[in-house]
């Protein structure tokens, strides 16, 4: 491995695009477009030091999954009905047309028992066709399925768990037509998640059918720092719940490993809550705004049938979503906090097209202005920047230099794109 020379900047920065280039060439042969100099970084605020692309090989995850998943608003109330009702609903809403493709099982779809040939069930009376039929049913839509085990003795919920039956049951996974694996860590008789999460992985990939890994370790042993190789998200910590304090908590704690997202794998700050009544309006359209821009998995985890318009107009924004799935794949992260228990924040992150996503974010529950200078967005301050707000859908300023401030109500951020007209940069 390169020796990282953590006092020098362009030391540390040469030794960076040597790191990542040996590592790309090693692992895919590919060097994405930022680290190759196509792209420009606007500057290397943004340190992706960490960041790898397609590390696990199997194609999957180039931009974060999106879609559904059962368990924040039904938890064990699930059956093949609901699920077959909410990939209509995908479909019916249009927000599979907006990316939400994956329909996701989460805990309780088993009996408690595997069967005599030691064989994984679907519990027979909330899926009595069969995950098989259900897998059939979702791709017909022209939709994935994902499906939900545990590196332990149990899932969480007591069913049982995939440990030392990698193999059988990613090839039962395999022959149901499963698109997806959620990968819980409950019951998991204290062995290490860098020994538990592999094999599934091997396991998987050896069934020849593609199928996205998506490790539920909750941060306990840092995945970010070894599940690039493993997965194709990790979560980052523990478990969401659907209020303001799980929320921010949660997107401080996923923060901190924003260096390691790339493509083919993500952190995952866990499913959204938007939509399941603990947060306001202001505080939903927050949470959704902040993990589009860190890149998160974007998993709906309210119930998709009946949603209220207000839920709808957020999860269906496209703007937002197409931060979320830009290209480039750099998870933007908190960049400036200052006021107040440094209430006031501002989060950005670059995106393709040498343009920056900005969140302008009041954690504070009282309005007030909000402003991002030029400077802590890695901008020099004579840079004119044309300013598009995306959830008003329209720009807001044209050669903006040096500082933008916005008025942001409490608990309430705003989300911009920002498009630097000329990219000037100092010669020293
Ligand atoms: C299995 O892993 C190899 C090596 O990374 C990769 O080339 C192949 O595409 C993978 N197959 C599947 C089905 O994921
Ligand atoms: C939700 O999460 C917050 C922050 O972690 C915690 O303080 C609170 O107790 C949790 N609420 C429930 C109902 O678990
Ligand atoms: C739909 O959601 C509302 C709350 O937004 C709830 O009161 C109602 O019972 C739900 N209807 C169904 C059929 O679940
Ligand atoms: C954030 O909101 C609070 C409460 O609404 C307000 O008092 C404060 O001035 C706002 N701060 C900023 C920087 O907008």
């Amino acid at each position: 491995m390169v020796k990282i020379n953590h006092n020098s900047a362009m030391g540390m920065f040469v030794a960076i695009l040597v790191y990542v280039h040996i590592i790309c060439v090693a692992v895919s042969g590919r060097v994405h477009p930022y680290l190759s100099g196509v792209e420009k970084p606007i500057s290397n605020i943004f340190d992706t030091s960490k960041y790898g692309i397609y590390q696990l090989g199997n194609g999957l995850g180039g931009t974060p999954q999106m879609g559904w998943n059962s368990w924040n608003f039904f938890a064990c109330d699930i059956n093949e009905k609901v699920i077959k009702e909410t990939a209509d609903a995908l479909i019916s809403t249009g927000l599979a047309k907006l990316g939400y493709n994956y329909v996701n099982i989460d805990d309780c779809w088993s009996e408690l028992q595997r069967d005599s040939k030691g064989q994984l069930v679907a519990d027979s009376k909330a899926f009595p066709s069969g995950i098989k039929s259900l897998a059939d049913y979702v791709h017909s839509k022209g939709l994935k399925l994902g499906i939900y085990s545990d590196a332990g003795a149990f899932t969480c919920q007591v069913r049982p768990g995939s440990i030392f039956h990698e193999s059988d049951d990613a090839k039962l996974f395999a022959s149901w037509g499963v698109d997806y694996l959620k990968y819980d860590n409950c019951f998991n008789l204290g062995i290490e998640p860098e020994k538990r999460y592999p094999p599934m992985r091997d396991a998987l990939n050896a069934t020849g059918r593609t199928i996205f890994y998506s490790l539920c370790e909750w941060g306990v042993h840092d995945p970010a720092l070894w599940a690039g190789k493993v997965g194709n998200s990790w979560r980052t910590t523990d478990d969401i719940n659907d209020s303001w304090a799980s929320m921010t908590t949660i997107a401080d704690l996923n923060d901190k490993w924003a260096a390691y997202a790339g493509p083919g794998g993500w952190n995952d700050p866990d499913m959204l809550e938007v939509g399941n009544g603990g947060m306001t309006y202001e505080e939903y359209r927050a949470h959704f705004s902040i993990w589009a821009l860190m890149k998160a998995p974007l998993l709906i985890g309210c119930d998709v049938r009946n949603m209220t318009a207000e839920t709808f107009e957020i999860i269906s924004n496209e703007e937002v979503i197409a931060v979320n799935q830009d290209s480039l794949g750099v998870q933007g992260r908190k960049v400036y906090a200052y006021g107040p228990d440094n209430c006031y924040q501002v989060w950005a992150g670059p995106l393709s097209g040498q343009r920056l996503a900005v969140v302008i974010w009041n954690r504070s529950s009282k309005t007030s202005t909000i402003t991002a200078k030029w400077a802590t967005l890695g901008l020099e301050s004579s840079t004119k920047v044309s300013i598009r707000d995306l959830w008003k859908h329209e720009y807001v300023s044209e050669n903006k230099v040096a500082s933008f401030g916005a008025r942001v109500k409490g608990h309430s951020c705003e989300m911009y794109i920002f498009s630097p007209s000329t990219v000037t940069r100092s010669v020293s």
